[in-house]
């Protein structure tokens, strides 16, 4: 049987039954300026090598860096962040090799520059777990990460990546404090127009483990980083740092990870007016790279998890898909 004229009087489905009625209510979109590419570099010449634990990705030499930028540029996407592969004998428990400027950070940042000028953004972590012999971001003693005297190295190694040409000083640490002492540094040094862009809501979390491989920490970690980075049950602490970090002079902020903290995302958003980015991390990638090569899911879930960031709130994410956004985006 068949009532008309009876309920429901309003139709949801009436705005989504033809794709250009879709297009024109859609509320939120995705393009490639919303995206952040990450770019590990290791030493030597003439070098592409895949990662094994993140299908698709992969580690360039420094005279090799111009074939991703190329990609990155011609998809416009805005900023590069760079990750270093550093060698195990180059490293101690003080990270010096952070401050060394010829170091692989340093090399990749003059070497961009040089070529690219201003025509791509180029963002730096500031944390010494590339180059510590125990996987730390910081110094240890006695089992504990030391907070004040890490300080006083990111402080030295965020000058030497602003010095060498990096645009966004981008403390992953989660040492207290340090987002205000580096400010000032770069101020004093006549770097007033290097922007900051803190880790303020970094949690301790297990999704990092392909980027450990990548950068070849994960092997000499010793123990875990729950007593610097978040505890993944708390959300209102999430908010305490983030206003410190603002009131620290902090230009951007992030959250990290992604999907398993949209709600992170949206309550930062609500709560401060400050551009908030979002990281999906390594292990959020090979997750979904594994369930597409397996033929479990395909591969439009990766749209919809960047979407979701979008959603929650974010105004840029940091994602390995992003070299291969041009598909994503058209799929
Ligand atoms: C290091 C750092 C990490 C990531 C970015 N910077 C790892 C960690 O904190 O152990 C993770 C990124 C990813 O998993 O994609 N300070």
């Amino acid at each position: 049987m068949i009532i008309t004229g009876k309920y429901p009087k309003l139709r949801m489905r009436r705005s989504r039954k033809t794709d250009w009625m879709r297009r024109l209510v859609r509320e939120n979109s995705l393009s490639s300026n919303d995206f952040i590419l990450p770019i590990f570099v290791t030493e030597g010449k003439n070098k592409k090598i895949p990662i094994k634990t993140m299908p698709e990705v992969f580690r360039y030499s420094v005279d090799k860096l111009g074939q991703i930028i190329d990609r990155a540029l011609k998809l416009k996407i805005p900023m590069v962040a760079i990750f270093p592969q550093t060698n195990s004998g180059l490293k101690d428990s003080f990270g010096s090799e952070a401050l060394n400027d010829n170091n692989l950070v340093c090399k990749a940042i003059r070497k961009i520059k040089d070529k690219y000028k201003n025509e791509i953004g180029i963002m730096t972590d500031v944390a010494l777990d590339p180059y510590t012999s125990h996987g730390h971001d910081g110094i240890l003693r006695n089992k504990r990460i030391l907070n004040d005297e890490t300080i006083e190295i990111l402080i030295q190694q965020s000058l030497l990546q602003a010095q060498m040409g990096s645009d966004v000083i981008a403390p992953s640490d989660m040492m207290d404090g340090r987002i205000g002492e580096i400010r000032q540094e770069l101020d004093n040094n006549s770097l007033k127009d290097i922007k900051i862009l803190s880790y303020a809501v970094k949690y301790a979390s297990s999704f990092y483990g392909p980027f450990r491989d990548a950068v070849g920490s994960k092997k000499s970690l010793k123990g875990d980083k729950k007593t610097y980075q978040m505890d993944f049950s708390n959300s209102e602490e999430a908010l305490r740092e983030v206003a410190l970090d603002i009131k620290e002079g902090a230009d951007l902020v992030m959250v990290k990870p992604g999907l398993p903290y949209l709600d992170i995302i949206k309550k930062v958003k609500e709560n401060f007016k400050i551009p908030v980015l979002a990281y999906q991390v390594s292990g959020e990638y090979s997750l979904l790279m594994n369930g597409i090569n397996k033929g479990l899911i395909n591969e439009n879930s990766i749209y919809e998890t960047l979407m979701s960031f979008k959603r929650a709130g974010a105004n840029a994410i940091i994602s390995y898909f992003a070299d291969r956004i041009d598909k994503i985006i058209k799929n």
